[in-house]
């Protein structure tokens, strides 16, 4: 059985729906949004993006399912990148 598309609110507005599992890249730019990357490995934290307010490197993190049934992203907002 496939899980569930969960709806992904994106900070330019957009809603999409994304299938757990997706990389988080992959379900960006199906939103429209470049997402930083670096080292695309995990370690330089470019990448970071914040969901339902957990910090999470876009690179090496896929869609979770989600228990509030939506999720609802932000971009990290580093001065220093
Ligand atoms: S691109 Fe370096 S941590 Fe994701």
């Amino acid at each position: 059985m496939t899980p569930a598309p969960i709806p992904i609110h994106w900070p330019n507005g957009r809603l999409t729906l994304e299938e757990p599992g997706c990389d988080w890249l992959v379900a960006a730019r199906n939103a429209g949004i470049g997402i930083p990357t670096g080292c695309l490995g995990g370690s330089c934290g470019a990448c970071e993006i914040e969901v339902n307010q957990q910090v999470v490197r876009a690179c090496i993190a896929t869609v979770p399912a989600s228990r509030q049934g939506e999720l609802r992203v932000e971009l990290a907002s580093d001065p220093y990148w």
